[in-house]
């Protein structure tokens, strides 16, 4: 989704923000702009495109000054188009403002109080900049522009603004609600961010903003202020990452480094969990698992697919029923609660609107949850009762790779904790980490199988039972989401049932079998799409091998952790295929990595 980048401080601003806005450019975007004030002169530019656009434009104007605000947009309301584009202006010139997040009741705002101001762009942060501009002309300070503005914009509204009044260039004015932001402090100067990874170039040292926060910042202090403008003070947190963990290094593209990243997130996570061979998880998070008669998993797209490999662990291990629900379907058709329900969020980055929705809800009933989340510090994290790390590093391609298997590794860690500690699960794991690089190791094959059988498909199936069901529509959407190739995935026994008449001459199917008990059907099933023409492929465990079978992989001892090998060949399948075509595999089309919007 969109990012926000700002700067004010002693050195020249441009290159802080064109590289914040690089970083920024993994969670997806459309067009992208900045605005720099040296307290002479002052720039706008806004392109449509790629980032590199708008840095041609820049490299050609001789633009100074030591403070300025920049944005990536992923377009919502109105085409990506350099008019939609942020920086807006209001109409006198005077205010510049980049905005995250969406005001729904922005038409009643244009209709009530700017029916008189011409508009340049269909977008709700016009709106926003517009009212400050005409506040401020009113005689309202600019502090005291903002504030208004914020107090007519509806609940459901969610924003973060950077604003810059031009009168005063080397100030940033900053407000909070529902979308990330946060201050980053330094000698030299503080950095605004939608993200943390967008200026750890610059500090690692960062300023929590909570919903209704405001604050000025300025580049040798910064000044917070709750939602009714009153100050106060907040201790800042070291954000404890590496940056270079977020550079791509010799790799063609981040979703390669983060597939082959697994083990060593894998193995991340043994060391964090483990003491002594045993899992440790918080007593209070233990206790409130235990006391719950239902768990429900919320989450969104890969993370929900995570989930439902969850269940599983904690029906199994735990004995309490588990329920998976999608988190857009979950906040407006909640089905009827148990009596003591507790609820865990699965999210690689915190920020997901339609689990924000959710968790909202819990929160007002009064329940008790846990988020399970890469990005710690984030929205879905805080609100939480309970917040527990993926410890992945940050994931920056779009497709999510690492983010899955560090969840499913989670999940198995809390659910074998709940059940008093599974003494073998350690040296499973620890196992499974080296398996994992085995089947990395095997790229080539799957390269090949892309290379011939993927690039000119036109849709394409995973088929499998019980976790290898669940797994399928992972497989799908990875392959769906990068190489746009229509790719379904399904219970093996149900294709039958209606959709094997879409298996034509060639049509690639590939059968996930991991499970013994339905190792037999599964291949059945595989049979009869072959004898339709499908061209048939097997991904199966090396002690259910037989010859003739394409991607064999290492046998997994306890069932409930082969999703995390067998996962590796289908996210390998589709990032070859989207490179074979010559996508760029990070960025596919329409996707954003974080979805800060309903
Ligand atoms: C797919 C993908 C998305 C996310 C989904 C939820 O590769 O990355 O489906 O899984 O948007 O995002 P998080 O996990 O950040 O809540």
């Amino acid at each position: 989704m969109c990012g926000i980048v700002g700067y004010t401080g002693i050195n020249q601003a441009l290159p802080i923000l064109m590289d914040g806005l690089e970083k920024l450019e993994y969670r997806g975007y459309d067009s992208a702009g900045v605005y720099m004030n040296d307290g002479v002169e002052e720039d706008l530019v806004r392109e449509v495109g790629r980032v590199k656009d708008l840095e041609a434009v820049v490299d050609k104007m001789e633009i100074k000054g030591t403070a300025g605000i920049a944005h990536t947009r992923w377009a919502t309301h109105g085409k990506p188009t350099v008019n939609n584009a942020h920086p807006h202006k209001s109409n006198d010139g005077r205010y510049y403002l980049v905005h995250n997040g969406v005001i729904e009741n922005f038409k009643e705002l244009r209709e009530e109080y700017l029916s008189d101001i011409e508009m340049h762009s269909d977008t709700d942060t016009e709106v926003a900049v517009q009212l400050i501009g005409k506040f401020a002309q009113e005689g309202f300070s600019t502090f005291d522009a903002l504030r208004l503005m914020l107090s007519k914009l509806d609940e459901n509204s969610a924003y973060g603004f950077l604003l810059v009044d031009s009168k005063e260039p080397d100030m940033m004015y900053v407000a909070k609600s529902k979308s990330p932001l946060l201050i980053g402090l330094s000698e030299d100067g503080n950095v605004v961010a939608s993200d943390a990874t967008a200026v750890l170039n610059v500090t690692n040292t960062f300023l929590e903003l909570h919903d209704g926060d405001i604050a000025v910042v300025e580049k040798d202090k910064v000044t917070l202020f709750d939602k009714d403008g009153k100050q106060f003070e907040r201790e800042p947190f070291i954000l404890d990452i590496d940056p270079s963990q977020a550079e791509k290094g010799t790799y063609p593209f981040y979703m390669l480094k983060e597939i082959d990243e697994q083990a060593i997130v894998t193995r991340n996570l043994i060391e964090h969990y483990f003491i002594d061979g045993m899992p440790q998880i918080d007593q209070p998070i233990v206790d409130a698992i235990k006391y719950a008669d239902r768990l429900y998993i919320v989450a969104a797209g890969t993370s929900y697919h995570a989930g439902l490999q969850g269940r599983r662990m904690f029906e199994e291990l735990v004995g309490i029923p588990t329920e998976v629900h999608i988190s857009s379907e979950f906040a407006y058709d909640m089905p009827l609660l148990s009596k003591k329900p507790f609820f865990i969020f699965l999210s690689q980055s915190g920020e997901t609107a339609d689990s924000r929705e959710v968790l909202e809800r819990v929160n007002k009933l009064g329940y008790k949850s846990l988020t399970i989340a890469n990005v710690m510090n984030s929205t879905l994290t805080r609100e939480a009762t309970f917040s527990l790390p993926l410890l992945a590093g940050p994931e920056v391609s779009v497709a999510s790779t690492k983010a899955f298997t560090s969840q499913i590794v989670v999940e198995m860690i809390l659910a074998s904790a709940i059940a008093g500690g599974q003494t073998e699960l350690q040296d499973q794991l620890s196992k499974l980490a080296v398996d994992m690089q085995v089947v990395i190791d095997a790229k080539d094959k799957l390269k090949e199988i892309a290379d011939k059988y993927l690039l000119n498909a036109k849709n394409a199936f995973y088929i499998g039972r019980g976790a290898d069901a669940d797994l399928t529509v992972e497989a799908a959407l990875k392959l769906k989401e990068i190489s746009y190739v229509q790719a379904e995935g399904f219970a093996a026994g149900e294709l039958k049932h209606g959709t094997i008449s879409l298996i034509e001459d060639g049509t690639p199917v590939f059968a996930i079998i991991t499970n013994k008990s339905t190792a037999g059907l599964t291949r059945s099933n595989l049979m009869e799409t072959e004898a339709r023409g499908a061209k048939a492929f097997t991904i199966v465990t090396s002690d259910l091998a037989k010859s003739g079978d394409d991607i064999v992989i290492p046998a997994v001892e306890n069932p409930l952790l082969s999703p995390l090998l067998a996962v590796i060949p289908t996210q390998l399948l589709a990032y070859y295929t989207s490179l074979g075509k010559g996508f760029d595999v990070d960025h596919p089309r329409n996707l954003a990595k974080s979805v800060t919007v309903q």
